[in-house]
């Protein structure tokens, strides 16, 4: 964070050259990331600390609020509560050492050492799938409310396609956590990649088929690239409102209407829509749970975020329920936090979502558990633990990949 001046210049500079963009820039600098200890009830300090932050980066969270805030309401958001600290100086200083949007044609290797714009992962995806004809395809279910399908691959082995139960994938549900969109797309290219060569990938190919959906919310994703960086929900509107977005991931028709992990204020980063499952990309998923559910059955379900280096599993509803095979999740997720830690020493909590985080309701590992039948559910939370957050810079993206893909081999094993 030194030369400030020039960083965010120059990552003006590089965002516009990329990026055609509709709307102007939300420019962060100068916002600080400051951190609000939350007292014990606390429902009316978080309404006002909403209405003053640009964004909170981890609504929910009971213990403390982790809030963007404009540098002229620092002080009018930091009096509300008795103790808070500064964690990040300059957001638009960490959105510089994040690096540029990268413009480039083959999935090669070095596709994971830089973020890319939505066209171009959709480009990478159609080449990777070039490149490994009969053991993969494109696929897509439902689209967006802007119309942009929900496009992902299906890997197969050696016993054809559609022979095996599924292991489903899904990364980007919150638009600005770019990292999850690297992530999955590195599961893919893995997969492919190094079937032929390696025996330990070739098996867990032959196990199960594969469906990764790199981006599941494209709108936001886009608009986190055009217009603001820090935007979570997906681009969907309300007649009662100005506000836009619903978040996707608490939105899902199960146990959606359980109160306290979700929020009913159009306004909020975690709205969870006016019914249960009423945005276009919801339904979408879905529809792919309940048919792989119907077809072959789905044995893990992975949903990649960022951050906090977490492995969650049902449920996000109640803290006090346990989950029937609790211990063997448990299981998967020490062994698979293990293998993570082993390859950089990068360390994860696991546990069940709400005991462990804070309470979500209609999150999607409590449908694919609760509807979809499938015998794991987990969220992964990635790298890092707040010191970059939703911008982790792209010279964390190859480490960060890396260290995740052992952590999927090892519950691709297990399952
Ligand atoms: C094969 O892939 C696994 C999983 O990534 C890895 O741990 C192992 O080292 C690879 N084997 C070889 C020979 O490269
Ligand atoms: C749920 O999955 C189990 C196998 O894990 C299977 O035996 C059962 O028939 C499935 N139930 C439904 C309703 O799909
Ligand atoms: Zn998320």
């Amino acid at each position: 964070m030194k030369s400030l001046l020039l960083l965010s210049s120059l990552v003006s500079y590089t965002y516009s050259a990329v990026v055609p963009r509709a709307e102007e820039q939300v420019d962060y600098s100068g916002f600080k990331v400051v951190r609000l200890e939350l007292p014990e009830a606390n429902s009316d300090i978080e309404a006002q600390i909403e209405e003053l932050a640009a964004h909170v980066l981890n609504p929910g969270k009971t213990s403390h609020l982790d809030v963007v805030v404009a540098p002229e309401s620092v002080d009018a958001v930091t009096a509300l509560v008795t103790e808070s600290s500064i964690i990040n100086e300059d957001v638009g200083a960490a959105l510089a050492e994040e690096g540029e949007l990268l413009i480039q044609e083959v999935p090669a290797e070095s596709w994971f050492t830089a973020y890319h714009s939505y066209a171009d992962h959709l480009t990478f995806l159609r080449d990777l799938q070039g490149g490994f004809t009969s053991q993969s395809e494109i696929f897509t279910t439902g689209s967006s409310v802007q119309g942009r399908a929900l496009t992902g691959i299906h890997i197969w082995g050696s016993g054809g396609k559609g022979s095996k139960p599924a292991v489903v994938i899904h990364g980007t549900v919150h638009a600005r956590e770019w990292i999850s969109t690297m992530t999955t797309e590195y599961f893919a290219w893995q997969l492919l990649t190094k079937y032929a060569g390696n025996a330990t990938v070739k098996a867990l190919v032959d196990k199960f088929d594969y469906y990764i959906i790199p981006v599941v919310n494209p709108d936001g994703f886009v608009y986190s690239q055009t217009t603001d960086r820090l935007w979570r929900k997906n681009r969907q509107t309300v007649s009662s409102s100005s506000c836009v977005g619903r978040d996707i991931n608490r939105n899902w028709p199960y146990k959606w209407e359980v109160p306290g992990g979700a929020s009913t204020n159009p306004c909020s980063e975690t709205y969870k829509g006016q019914t249960a499952g009423d945005s276009p990309e919801n339904l979408g998923l879905r529809t792919q749970i309940n048919q792989l559910r119907d077809s072959g059955g789905v044995t893990l379900y992975l949903d990649i975020h960022s951050y906090g280096q977490y492995i969650l599993w049902p449920y996000g509803y109640d803290c006090n329920l346990v989950v029937h095979n609790d211990a063997q999740h448990r299981s998967l997720a020490t062994r698979a936090a293990a293998a993570i830690r082993a390859v950089s020493g990068t360390r994860y909590t696991i546990g069940p979502a709400c005991a462990t985080l804070y309470a979500t309701t209609g999150d999607s590992t409590d449908y694919t558990d609760g509807v979809g039948n499938a015998t794991y559910s987990y969220t992964y939370e990635l790298r890092d633990t707040g010191n970059y957050g939703f911008t982790l810079p792209a010279s964390q993206i190859q480490p960060t990949v890396r260290e995740t893909w052992e952590g999927l081999v090892s519950m691709v094993k297990d399952a």
